[in-house]
């Protein structure tokens, strides 16, 4: 008789997405339920954590409700609750997490506590068995952009990361000076496919020689002044701009961030001497970026595997969540109710929650 698999039921609200989800044994997904609040923040241009707050309170309850249908699971079936903990906003991770604890303390299950980023490299790994260690893991999101030294997937090592803005926060900053719709990551993919992305040379910041840190507020303020002339001191030219100026300047703008995440890895697999490459987090739905990578990890002799979280889960979602709590669960690294959010990460891989 094969082993009953093991179920949890992940939970995510660090940002604005309300997600939960069922997956058995870390990789098969049962049920996956993701209320998005875009709507309620487009007109701010931005993500109101007060705002997305009220609506995890509002979603939490009816999105659990039907990723368990979904799933045809009772809480018979669930052996653990996974939430994302941190980083995020605290207000939003609250929610999450007061649920997850409840639901343990009232089902009498235990409670596992996942880091957001770790979660992300996960949606790229899941669905790999054997996957040829040391990785790079490269998570690119609204929040965060950073290198891991993934050795192991309970450890992955922090190399480098932004030192300002993450990369899909210049994505959204940028598509709003250009006046492009909110998330603007997608926004600036969809008019970029139409432009030139030699037309304008946007810089690309590299810092130091052997750097793996990131820094996108240089290439961010470079597009203002390119649409407002320098220090905005001209008239803002976006408006009497053509829709094939516009795509110009957004494939531009993407070809840059591209390259430094694209160059930026590169020094990471000569650094750890990567046999593979990990993407995950919202900017990684980038078809250009997913390219270019696959164009890296090709021109290694013998190739670079490069292992790329499938679209649905490269924005937030609770599948990564209760996939990589699995692996807690089989370590027996549990949390207790004593969990709280935080707004910033420890760092990896001090997430684990041992039980005494
Ligand atoms: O991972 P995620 O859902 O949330 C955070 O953990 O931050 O990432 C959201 C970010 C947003 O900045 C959004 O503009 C960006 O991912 N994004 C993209 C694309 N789809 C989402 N950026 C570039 N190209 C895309 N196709
Ligand atoms: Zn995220």
């Amino acid at each position: 008789m094969p082993d009953k698999p093991v179920i949890i039921l992940g939970i995510e609200t660090s940002c604005d997405e309300t997600a939960a989800a069922v997956v058995a044994d870390g990789r098969e997904v049962l049920s996956s339920v993701v209320a998005s609040q875009t709507k309620l923040h487009e007109k701010y241009g931005g993500v109101v954590p007060e705002i997305a707050s009220r609506a995890h309170i509002e979603n939490i309850y009816p999105v659990i409700k039907e990723a368990l249908e979904e799933a045809q699971v009772t809480k018979d079936h669930i052996d653990a609750i996974a939430v994302a903990n941190q980083p995020g906003l605290t207000v939003a991770l609250m929610v999450g997490v007061t649920m997850a604890k409840t639901l343990s303390f009232a089902l009498n299950k235990p409670l596992i506590a996942i880091n957001h980023i770790h979660a992300h490299m996960q949606s790229a790994i899941m669905a790999e068995k054997d996957v040829p260690l040391p990785a790079v893991a490269l998570i690119v999101s609204g929040g965060h952009t950073s290198l891991y030294d993934y050795e192991s997937p309970l450890e992955p090592k922090l190399l480098g990361s932004t030192t300002d803005d993450a990369a899909g926060e210049a994505f959204d900053k940028v598509a709003a000076i250009l006046k492009l719709p909110y998330p603007g990551g997608p926004a600036i993919e969809k008019v970029a496919k139409n432009g030139n992305p030699k037309a304008v040379d946007f810089p690309r910041s590299m810092l130091g020689k052997d750097s793996l840190d990131f820094s996108f507020t240089g290439i961010k303020t470079a597009v203002l002044y390119y649409c407002q002339g320098q220090d905005m001191l001209g008239e803002n030219k976006v408006e009497k701009m053509t829709q094939q100026e516009i795509a110009d300047i957004a494939a531009s703008f993407q070809a840059a961030v591209v390259d430094v995440l694209v160059r930026k890895t590169e020094r990471a697999i000569q650094k750890i001497g990567a046999k593979t490459v990990l993407l995950g987090g919202g900017v990684a739905a980038n078809t250009a970026l997913r390219e270019a990578l696959a164009e890296l990890c090709q021109s290694y002799k013998p190739p670079k595997r490069l292992l790329v979280a499938p679209k649905q889960y490269c924005t937030d979602n609770a599948v990564m969540v209760a996939s990589l709590a699995y692996h807690k669960f089989e370590a027996g690294l549990f949390a207790d109710l004593t969990l709280e959010p935080k707004a910033s990460a420890e760092q990896l891989p001090n997430i684990a929650y041992k039980v005494k």
